[in-house]
């Protein structure tokens, strides 16, 4: 090769790294600027927040390219599970349910005394997420607690759709709530939690519990629901529409609608008729739609209830919307009267806020003890991110709180 050629090409080379390296930089900060422009305003520690989210815009991308090339749901392998040292973890089945039991060293005070359990489903849109990728957050809590925490592997939709998550979820329970002192656990001591989808399966198994199997089984201590998904009735509620504008952290409206569908029936030719409420328009006027009432939401606003009450049935592939099993805010008042004591935490960034909201209002009508927590600044899914990278100052105090919520009404 001649000395001019050799500097041809070196000079095409450096030419076209020179041209990616500013090309992908450009890139870069046209994504930077386009996450953090529409980022909610008053969010905690933005400059994180914008990390945290420019994460999970590329992890939805991979995830949506992976399921539109045929993979199916992209569900990544977890860490390993963390080593608990002052706690004995056991797998196990509750009656064809895999479970992972964490149990801390049985209390030496009180002699014969035994502990109290809870129930923990994680969230995830009722499709993604494990008792593996919990095992951090699920440790803490049983560590905190001084409570078993089961930790239950319902099975994921869209392969299982509703109602088998909640039936698993419902089975788990039944299961401890009749083997309690197998596991040194005190059965009129148990609890229901999750959060986001877990919150949703823990609020319908409490609602279960409390109509159909009264007399079967010991009643639940409590039930404490993490930013949970309550209806996919209404998703034009004041926290979806702030979420539509500026496109949340975490979870952006259509990805909540996206879920909803996969745990429903996995048509998803019905995103956009959901997300004008296109479903629902029927049954404006019907006492369902005076479950999520906005005035709820508002504190001098009384309730308004509907003049008549329409019957119109929803077509038969999406008439779960209305079942309360697959949305707890979907509850008649009389069946949510009963339920036990209940924590509702809510964060101001996040599209799920006014479900939280509107059932702990609703609650509170219907007589059940119920503190409903607010984090303005929070924003979904902020109590996982209590450890570095992911740190936020408002996630380790949810969490904290959560926990002393759990040790002193258990
Ligand atoms: C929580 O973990 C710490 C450190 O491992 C331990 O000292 C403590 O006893 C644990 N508490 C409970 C209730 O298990
Ligand atoms: C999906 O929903 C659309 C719109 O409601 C409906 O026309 C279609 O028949 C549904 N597809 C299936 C497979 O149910």
């Amino acid at each position: 090769m001649s000395p001019v050629c050799v500097y041809r090409l070196t000079m095409g080379v450096l030419g076209t790294v020179t041209w990616l390296t500013a090309a992908s930089a450009l890139g870069a900060a046209v994504f930077a600027a386009y996450l953090y422009s529409s980022l909610p305003p008053d969010v905690t520690e933005p400059r994180k927040a914008l990390i945290v989210k420019g994460f999970m815009r590329s992890h939805f991308f991979m995830a949506w390219v992976h399921e539109k090339m045929g993979f199916g749901i992209m569900r990544p392998q977890p860490p390993p599970r963390a080593s608990h040292p002052s706690l004995e973890v056991t797998d196990a089945s509750f009656d064809g349910v895999r479970v992972l039991v964490y149990k801390p060293p049985a209390q030496k005070t009180a002699t014969e005394s035994k502990m109290a359990g809870l129930l923990w489903f994680h969230g995830g849109g009722w499709v993604i997420g494990s008792i593996d990728e919990y095992d951090g957050l699920v440790g803490r809590i049983a560590n905190k607690t001084g409570a078993v925490v089961v930790s239950v592997e319902y099975r994921l939709a869209p392969e299982h759709k509703f109602p088998i998550p909640f039936e698993d979820c419902l089975t788990a329970t039944q299961h401890f709530l009749q083997h309690a002192s197998e596991y040194g656990v005190d059965p009129t001591r148990i609890g229901v939690a999750g959060d986001s989808a877990g919150g949703n399966l823990a609020a319908a198994v409490a609602l279960r519990l409390n109509k159909d199997d009264k007399k079967k089984f010991p009643p639940l201590k409590l039930q404490a629901l993490v930013y949970p998904a309550l209806q996919a009735f209404d998703f034009q509620t004041p926290s979806y529409v702030r979420g539509h504008k500026f496109s949340p952290v975490v979870l952006p409206p259509n990805l909540m609608i996206v879920f909803w569908i996969k745990y429903l029936n996995n048509n998803m030719s019905l995103v956009d008729t959901f997300s004008n409420n296109g479903h629902t328009a029927a049954l404006k006027k019907s006492r369902f739609a005076s479950f999520v009432d906005r005035d709820f939401l508002d504190e001098s606003v009384p309730r308004s209830t509907p003049d008549e009450d329409v019957s119109i049935d929803l077509p038969d592939d999406i008439k779960d919307i209305l079942n309360p099993y697959f949305s707890p805010l979907m509850a008649e008042d009389a069946d949510l009267s009963g339920l036990p004591n209940t924590y509702v935490t809510v964060c101001g960034k996040d599209i799920l806020r006014d479900d939280g909201i509107m059932y702990a209002k609703r609650l509170e009508m219907a007589g059940v003890q119920v503190q409903l927590v607010r984090y303005p600044s929070g924003f979904h899914g902020i109590m996982s991110m209590t450890s570095e990278p992911f740190y936020f100052e408002v996630g380790k105090q949810m969490d904290q709180e959560f926990a002393t919520f759990l040790r002193d009404h258990l």
